[in-house]
């Protein structure tokens, strides 16, 4: 067992900086990160050279189904699924069975992830139980072994009882992270309420249903004064509204998705892998989100990695499931859409995969001397084909099947171990 590991003669990204210097690896901590280490004895050397180094990217949305639904993925292959894209951390939302809504029923997952996990996960607990949008959970009780509380999968409808979420995650230090759906503007919707709805006759879910809801949350985390999380938005409605929000000293944070940031209503497909919620919006959102990106209002990407089986996403836009995977292609989408094509830089991909999520929820952690070595290094010229056959995950459907993409997962390491090498 190799306790001793030099990332020799890569490029490092991190804190908006970009330079050349190896990593030394030493009982699972970064000791050094400084050019030219000497390797001792025993040591294992990778070869670095053209590959990039940054912090383990950390995904704050992520969906690994167990307890409940293992027929759609499990800790084991969300978690091996997420080294593959090179993340080290991610937040697993609580839309399960039993929801982790107490201790106890928390307990059930914590020991899954204890005996299966490859890279750290951390639970939400939900915000209400059984996600119910009625009573709320025991905040202080669960705080210490989650990253937040949410009740993904749904909004939670009634104002009073967000209300009283957000004092009491202001009373304990912690951060509601939001779905923002109003359930009585739904109608039935599944994809966007736009031009191809329109077109080839479907049913859709409008921009307000988002909005409205992060507008009320708005006032609420103003008054509570909490820390305030909105999940994967998707309108320019809300981006305004978050833009706004900040500027007025609200502690507010957003996330987006990989697929909202880089497709438009308009690329949808009749198939399910096309299906998620909120949905792909149109080109006028997307540009928003992209602007959104650019000047900080979004701080995040995640992906909302939302497995499903291939019978669930084989119905169609109208009947298949909600969601799709997207774990495997983040960092893919991102380097190959955003910062080949000159919109974002490295460093604020970096910024947003790795080091914002880490910041936003007190993880700790990060590229440097005396941290955990959670460390993604990778070969940002391989170019390849987006195929669903060599995921990991056990979900296959994702938007970006057979794109062209740039930047391959070479290596990821958790507290200095091995969790993911190309071979
Ligand atoms: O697309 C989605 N999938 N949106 C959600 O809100 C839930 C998620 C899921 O759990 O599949
Ligand atoms: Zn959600």
């Amino acid at each position: 067992m190799n306790t001793r590991i030099l990332l020799k003669g890569g490029t490092v990204v991190r804190n908006g900086l970009i330079e050349r210097t190896d990593v030394y690896v030493v009982d699972g901590k970064i000791a050094r990160v400084a050019a030219d280490v000497q390797p001792a004895e025993g040591d294992k050397i990778y070869d670095c050279t053209g590959l990039t180094i940054m912090s383990g990217l950390v995904d704050l949305h992520v969906h690994l189904r167990e307890p409940g639904f293992s027929s759609k993925e499990t800790i084991a292959t969300g978690t091996a699924a997420a080294a593959h894209g090179g993340f080290t951390t991610v937040c697993s939302m609580p839309n399960l069975a039993p929801a982790p809504d107490t201790m106890e029923n928390l307990q059930q997952q914590l020991d899954i992830i204890e005996r299966d996990a490859v890279i750290k996960v951390l639970p939400y607990a939900t915000i209400t139980r059984k996600r119910a949008g009625d009573e709320l959970v025991n905040f202080a009780e669960l705080k210490p072994y989650v990253a937040g509380f949410s009740d993904d999968g749904t909004g939670v409808q009634t104002e009073e009882v967000m209300r009283q979420a957000m004092v009491e995650a202001a009373k304990t230090d912690t951060i509601i992270a939001a779905h923002c759906e109003v359930d009585e503007l739904l109608r039935g919707g599944y994809i966007h309420d736009g031009e191809y709805a329109a077109k080839n006759g479907h049913r859709g879910i409008c921009s307000e249903s988002e909005w409205k809801q992060v507008e009320r949350d708005i006032e609420l985390a103003a008054e509570a004064g909490c820390r305030y999380h909105v999940c994967h938005i998707s309108t320019k409605q809300t981006v305004e509204l978050i833009r706004q929000a900040k500027a007025r000293g609200v502690k507010i944070t957003c996330e987006t998705g990989p697929h909202y940031l880089t497709m438009c209503d308009m690329d949808l497909k009749e198939e399910g892998r096309f299906k998620m919620n909120p949905p792909i919006r149109s080109a006028e959102d997307r540009d928003a989100l992209i602007a959104g990106l650019q000047d900080g209002t979004i701080d995040v990407v995640a992906t909302d990695h939302a497995p499903h089986t291939a019978e669930e996403k084989s119905r169609g836009l109208e009947r298949s499931a909600m969601g799709v995977v997207g774990i495997e292609t983040s960092f893919a989408v991102i380097y190959t859409k955003l910062v080949k094509a000159g919109i974002i830089s490295l460093e604020k991909a970096v910024e947003v995969l790795a080091e914002a999520p880490r910041k936003i929820f007190k993880l700790g952690g990060g590229l440097k001397e005396g941290e955990a070595a959670d460390i993604a290094v990778f070969d940002l010229e391989k170019e390849f084909t987006v195929d669903p056959d060599t995921f990991l995950s056990k979900g296959r459907s994702t938007p970006f099947e057979g794109w062209q993409l740039q930047g391959e997962c070479c290596l990821t390491l958790v507290d200095g171990r091995v969790a993911y090498e190309r071979k």
